[in-house]
């Protein structure tokens, strides 16, 4: 191991392209995983079960558990995993905008955990992050009100510094909020039927069947990344349609991959919604790309009544040539979608979606500075994640911001490699990238953006209600094993 790892940072460090290319295929392929997709026959897409929750004194609540439990990925093959009221991820939380609701999340995982609600705009109190631990055996209770627009959003472990071990063995689900502006437009909405999550995890397995987690180097640098894809925890899935129009709701729900999507024919598909919400129109794309946590809503046409596949492409924009040196060329099937010979007809698509504001730069009342970076002897597994030079601390209040003002963000990245940050409380709108307007696909709702190596990107944040100046937000690359290595600064939000 020792002698592997240390030719690798070799390579790393000056090696000759080529040699390194070889010497990692094999590496991340034959020597260190021990099962790959091709050992799972093709399965039905598991669709997680949904949970409304119950009305008490007309609150939507909602009772969950962090548990431990078996899982089969593969026939007769058992992995230890962890869930949320079940043996791996957790069900989907239905709730409409306006509802109040409470959670009760009971800890039963064997450590310290909490329970983050991704995406949600909520009181600091009510976040789930790094400061609401429910120790092993205990319940945390929390409220708040449901103030999003309709989206489709998650919930994860937010535990310093065992994020990516914990989302990784399956503390994460799925929260889909819903609200007027969208209910009228006709879309599909049969869960399950023709809306359709898919929450993508890429995982590696050792021998026996347990999951591989490593936070050596390469994984620490790369963040964690298997060679087995899992949708919705299943291998290799297939989804039989049973309409013209099929609505999947993604979410890169993997701890460091990025994934471009597209279908295996090349044929289009209509974008219709971002992390936070609905794009105010559709546009058509062939390939969209997705870093961890972020979420994209699209439509598919299968009226053709053929077969097609839903797959990853090599990632252009994960950069670099490290990414082809840790075999990260690699391709996902993602799901094979079979169209029943008897299916029913769908609505056309709406031109027109919702109505956002236009981001108006000049309402900004100041501009902050954020660089990410990487540095020290990241070669040999030390390495230190930052932003703006200072590693998380839990204890040190980062930012302070006034409520209901908007500011600018300017996000640098200095590394080389491209990090996913995340904001929590707010949902932001991008600004632009080196000064370049974003694409149709980023001009909506969003609650993480992708800085690629050397850009800088200009985010418009909107500081609405919930003061609270003792308990901070968190912002922070969404590479969990950058978060956890501590790229991440708190916030507060003060009167
Ligand atoms: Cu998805 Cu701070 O988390
Ligand atoms: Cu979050
Ligand atoms: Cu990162």
């Amino acid at each position: 191991m020792i002698s592997r790892r240390a030719t690798l940072a070799g390579l790393l460090a000056g090696g000759g392209v080529a040699t390194a290319g070889v010497l990692t295929n094999r590496y991340t392929r034959q020597w260190l995983f021990g099962f790959s997709a091709n050992a799972a026959e093709p399965k039905s897409l598991a669709i997680p079960k949904v949970l409304t929750g119950e009305m008490r004194n007309g609150v939507r609540t909602y009772d969950l558990g962090l548990q431990k439990g078996v899982s089969q990925f593969f026939d007769g093959v058992d992995t230890a995993t962890l869930g949320i009221n079940g043996a791996y991820l957790g069900p989907t939380l239905k709730m409409r905008a306006g509802e109040n609701v409470q959670m009760n999340v009971t800890n039963k995982i064997g450590e310290p955990s909490t329970l983050h609600w991704h995406g949600l705009h909520l009181p600091a109190r009510a976040d789930g992050g790094p400061h609401q631990v429910i120790g092993e055996g205990e319940t945390w209770s929390t409220t708040f009100t449901v103030k999003q627009r309709a989206s489709m959003f998650w919930y994860h472990s937010h535990m310093v510094p065992r994020t990516g071990p914990q989302v990784y063995q399956g503390l994460a689900g799925l929260i889909y909020v819903e609200d007027e502006e969208t209910s009228r437009l006709d879309l599909p909405v049969e869960y399950g039927v023709d809306d359709i999550p898919l929450v993508l995890q890429d995982r590696a397995f050792n021998g026996d069947g347990s999951f591989l987690y490593s936070t050596s180097m390469p994984s620490l640098m790369m963040g964690m990344r298997g060679n087995v894809l899992l949708v919705n925890g299943t291998v290799r899935p297939y989804f039989e349609a049973r309409t013209n129009k099929v609505r999947l709701r993604l979410l890169n729900g993997s701890n460091a991959r990025f994934y471009t999507i597209g279908f295996d024919d090349g044929r289009t598909f209509q974008q219709i919604g971002s992390d936070g919400g609905l794009l105010e129109s559709p546009f058509k794309t062939t390939q969209i790309t997705l870093a961890p946590a972020e979420r994209a809503q699209i439509i598919v046409d299968v009226s053709d009544g053929q077969p097609v596949r839903l797959r990853t492409f090599a990632t252009p924009n994960s950069g670099m040539m490290m990414d082809r040196m840790m075999g990260d060329d690699l391709a996902f099937e993602v799901l094979d979608i079979i169209p029943n010979a008897q299916r029913a007809k769908s609505p056309e698509i709406p031109d027109r979606l919702i109505s956002l504001d236009q981001p108006d730069a000049t309402k900004a009342v100041r501009t902050r500075r954020f660089v990410l970076e990487m540095g020290g002897m990241m070669m040999m597994g030390g390495g230190s994640f930052s932003i703006n030079g200072k590693t998380m601390d839990m204890n040190r209040i980062d930012e302070t911001v006034r409520v209901n003002t908007t500011e600018i963000w300017q996000i640098e990245n200095t590394s080389m490699m491209p990090h996913p940050l995340h904001i929590h409380d707010v949902q932001f709108r991008i600004l632009d990238r080196n000064g370049v307007p974003p694409a149709p696909g980023e001009m909506g709702l969003k609650d993480t953006v992708v800085v690629a190596p050397r850009e800088v990107v200009k985010l418009l944040l909107n500081f609405s209600d919930y003061t609270d100046p003792d308990r901070p937000y968190m912002y922070h690359c969404h590479i969990l094993e950058h978060e956890d290595a501590g790229m991440m600064g708190q916030f507060v939000v003060t009167a």
